[in-house]
């Protein structure tokens, strides 16, 4: 059976009037929405792995559920997401989520079609690095004693792979404890993540591990060491077909004018 969802990564946006940057980040989102509609696909779920908001308020998040809303509603597809290093649990959890607000990580199963998504909350409190916790780990391990249909696909901020050289304060910390657990389900087919604004896709543990581009802006490292951040928007289709996975990158035009350019060193402040 083939299946296929949108993954959707880094969004960086803020409310109305608190936008970091002259683009819209909103018009960004929107228009990969519209996209995915004009391509008539018709994806099971879509998922944004993280960075949800640059800032973070609950403000923020009241304004991405109307965003996210609006966009299933466009695609037709459920939206799930997970929390990055730029977001709040507890303005999340009241913006977003309509909850009290707490700091509780934010983790879930969910099967559509067949497919499994586990979304881990791979952000730690004021830390750029990521971290799976143990509470999160020993539920990880319960849920795959059993298996999906059509396979499972784990999202996550932080990617397992250190694809891009980043430093250690940038990555995640606990990877190997993670691909440990990955390992005793037999139905993991795909891991998903941003963080780290570029496109990569390679395999960990042999499961495929892709972390995607985003939708609000790329960034490299150039010659000289330094790292440079400018205009991008892309999102990934992938499918899931008998357990084969395929990632399509689909690239909206953008201007790709350069938004900053600084030290590797300093990554962690940047971004
Ligand atoms: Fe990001
Ligand atoms: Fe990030």
């Amino acid at each position: 059976m083939k299946i296929q969802f949108i993954h959707i990564t880094d969004t960086h946006l803020n409310a109305p009037g608190r936008e970091f940057l002259k683009v819209s980040m909103a018009d960004k989102l929107k228009q990969i929405f519209e996209h995915v509609r004009m391509s008539k696909l018709a994806p099971a779920f879509v998922v944004i792995t993280g960075d949800l908001a640059h800032e973070g308020i609950a403000e923020d998040y009241q304004y991405i559920r109307k965003l996210v809303n609006e966009g299933s509603d466009i695609v037709g597809a459920p939206v799930h997401v997970t929390l990055g290093n730029h977001d709040h649990r507890s303005a999340f959890r009241e913006g977003y989520l309509g909850e009290e607000p707490s700091e509780q990580a934010y983790y879930y199963s969910t099967t559509i079609n067949g497919l499994r998504l586990i979304a881990l909350n791979s952000q730690v409190p004021g830390k750029h690095s990521g971290t799976v916790d143990e509470e999160q780990l020993a539920w990880l391990a319960e849920e795959l004693t059993s298996s999906a249909p059509n396979g499972t696909i784990v999202a996550l901020h932080h990617p397992l792979l250190n694809f891009s050289g980043m430093p250690s304060e940038h990555i995640i910390t606990n990877a190997p404890a993670i691909g440990d657990i990955l390992k005793t389900g037999d139905d993991v087919v795909c891991i998903v993540a941003g963080h780290v604004h570029t496109n990569n896709v390679g395999l960990y543990e042999g499961i495929v591990s892709v972390a995607a581009a985003g939708s609000a802006f790329a960034g490299e490292s150039t010659e000289d060491g330094q790292f440079r951040m400018y205009d991008f928007c892309s999102y990934n289709i992938v499918t899931v077909s008998n357990k084969n996975v395929t990632v399509q990158t689909v690239v909206l035009p953008t201007t790709n004018v350069e938004y900053a350019r600084f030290d590797m060193s300093i990554l962690t402040t940047q971004h």
